[in-house]
């Protein structure tokens, strides 16, 4: 193989460019050339690619985002799209693509697996919704930016006597909202996988109210079975003994310098993917098992569901007392 190329694609996760630039560097110590294609799918159907040299990738180690930048694409999901991909990669002789992202990006990597193009993949999803990895970049960064504003939230909580209703991101996982709630002290946390019902949240707050508390939160996961400004409509109209403010905090969990956490993760799987990527693999996701850097099938990664160990579900009611 003489010349690879890497996507960043879905939504963007702190340390993605760290991932990038692990690829450039280790492929060009292998005499491999490496195409950035910007934008994802929708940009490697217009063959936005270009060479990228070491200046390119330097600089970006630190920055959140993509400088690949990111995008969602239809055509790529239809046979004639996909073909049209793998003419646009042989024209450009690129033999392997790293793909990195979350399972959407992921099935479009094994789309291209079909189309007779090597490829391997790189998780990376703020969620940490896919199988076969521990963690997926930008899931550290984001739960530290998760936490500094849970942190913030209880100092103006505290001085009102007030209850918080947090929304986190997590389209079907709960596993921000939970290790966000668990880390950040919450009282009660909502997620979609052990969500506990509108009374239960009440019923948690007032106990809180009795029990002293200055302060209440509850940390809702974005893919909770009711939306959070029902909840805190119905928590107001319970007279919990907390007057109940919302915080979303959206889209800030996405952005950010990546963690050291996130540096290393991605820096070890950019390097991974390559050299599985030289070595002739394909079609497989470079993941974190423990402390160590393994692989699994891209077909297990995106049809395996992610569950999160019931430890933590019962660890969170344990220390929120
Ligand atoms: O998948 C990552 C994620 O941040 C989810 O938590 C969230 O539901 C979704 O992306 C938001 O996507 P968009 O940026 O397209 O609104």
């Amino acid at each position: 193989m003489k010349r690879i190329a890497v996507m960043t694609s879905g939504g963007d996760a702190p340390g993605m460019n760290a991932a990038v630039r692990a690829v450039v560097r280790t492929a060009m110590e292998h005499d491999v050339e490496t195409y950035g294609i910007r934008q994802a799918f929708a940009g490697l159907l217009n063959g936005e690619m270009t060479l990228l040299s070491s200046r390119e990738v330097s600089g970006i180690l630190q920055r959140g985002g993509t400088i690949l930048q990111t995008a969602r694409n239809e055509e790529f999901k239809t046979p004639q799209g996909q073909r049209k991909a793998q003419r646009i990669l042989q024209e450009h002789g690129i033999e392997g693509v790293i793909v990195i992202g979350g399972d959407g990006s992921l099935r479009g990597a094994m789309a291209l697996d079909r189309q007779g193009i090597k490829v391997v993949g790189v998780p990376a999803s703020i969620d940490n919704d896919i199988w076969g990895t521990n963690m997926c970049i930008g899931v550290d960064t984001s739960l530290n930016t998760i936490l500094d504003a849970l942190d913030r939230l209880r100092d103006t909580a505290n001085s009102h006597n007030r209850g918080f209703v947090i929304e986190v991101m997590g389209r079907n996982c709960g596993y921000l909202a939970l290790m966000g709630g668990i880390l950040g002290g919450a009282e009660i946390i909502v997620t979609p996988e052990d969500p506990p019902t509108m009374e239960d949240v009440a019923l948690a707050l007032e106990d809180a109210y009795k029990r002293g508390k200055s302060h209440a939160i509850a940390v809702i996961s974005e893919g909770a079975p009711y939306r959070t400004t029902d909840l805190a409509d119905y928590l107001n109209s319970r007279h919990t003994g907390f007057e109940i403010r919302i915080t979303i905090l959206g889209h800030t969990q996405r952005g950010g310098s990546p963690t050291a956490f996130d540096r290393l993760l991605a820096s070890r799987m950019g390097v991974a993917a390559v050299e599985y990527l030289l070595a002739g693999q394909t079609s497989i996701m470079v993941g974190l098992d423990g402390r160590e850097i393994s692989t699994v099938s891209l077909a297990d990664a995106t049809t395996k569901p992610r569950l999160i160990s019931p430890q933590y579900f019962k660890m969170a009611h344990t220390l929120s007392r």
